[in-house]
């Protein structure tokens, strides 16, 4: 089943690279692969110190600088976060909200709650990030994704739960090269759809794009975009190498 959404393809560069003067030419790479591929919308979630610097470099309307997290408040005593507007004028669009990386820092479901009500007031787009520590064979896993997904949208209206972006990443998945079957992938976006659905309409549901993150490569991204319905995918180690990025863009065009 092929998604009729544009194809998404964000890359997640999480501490990395180590200078800005890396960040651009990893940056100018990652232009070259969107001018290469217009029809895909691509994103890349780069470290704080960097987004102004890279988001002076895109032109292209298919590429877009986002941040890896934000604070939930804009102003005041709070050491070493950084809040929506300063994101934003920076040249971020868009950014991750609760990667399994900052819940493993002790984030709660409630926090992200409070981001993605400062996102959705200073018109960022949030891209939540949700999944499971591990499988179980009765399901429980899907009752923390469920959780994951109603927690954080719990102080929002249904038209901002319209205009934000979802990646399943089980955690069991990143940065380990195992993900799930391309069946278990499309199971879980088609329960991510279910739950959209019953909690804010179908017409929110159809809107929100599901992307698949966790050990995705220029080996695999072929099949499982392809095989699961997924709009798209959230790369992290394959980000920082634009040759892999390419490939996956390229099998994603296909
Ligand atoms: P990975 O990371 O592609 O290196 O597994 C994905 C992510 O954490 O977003």
């Amino acid at each position: 089943m092929q998604s009729i959404k544009k194809p998404l393809l964000f890359g997640n560069w999480k501490l990395n690279p180590p200078t800005l003067n890396e960040a651009k030419t990893l940056f100018r790479d990652t232009k070259k692969v969107a001018q290469k591929y217009p029809d895909l919308q691509i994103a890349v979630a780069v470290p704080t110190p960097f987004l102004s610097g890279v988001a002076s470099l895109s032109v292209n309307n298919n590429l877009a600088v986002m941040a890896q997290d934000v604070w939930h408040t804009s102003t005041g005593a709070e050491t070493g976060v950084v809040s929506v507007p300063m994101v934003k004028s920076c040249g971020a669009s868009h950014t991750l909200i609760g990667h399994s990386e900052v819940r493993a820092r002790g984030e709660t479901n409630e926090q992200i709650a409070k981001k993605i009500y400062a996102v959705d007031k200073g018109k960022l787009t949030p891209v939540l990030c949700v999944g499971e520590q591990a499988r179980d064979d009765e399901g429980q896993f899907y009752n923390t994704v469920t959780s994951q997904i109603i927690e954080a949208f719990a102080k929002v209206s249904k038209a901002t739960v319209a205009r934000s972006i979802i990646a399943y990443e089980p955690v069991w998945s990143i940065g380990t090269g195992h993900t799930p079957s391309e069946v278990e992938i499309e199971e879980m976006k088609l329960f991510i759809e279910k739950v959209l659905t019953e909690n804010y309409g179908r017409n929110v549901a159809k809107k929100v794009s599901i992307l698949y993150g966790g050990s995705v490569s220029a080996q695999n991204a072929g099949a499982i975009f392809h095989n699961s319905g997924v709009d798209g995918f959230l790369v992290g180690g394959a980000s920082l190498r634009p040759d892999n990025f390419s490939t996956i863009a390229k099998k994603m065009s296909e």
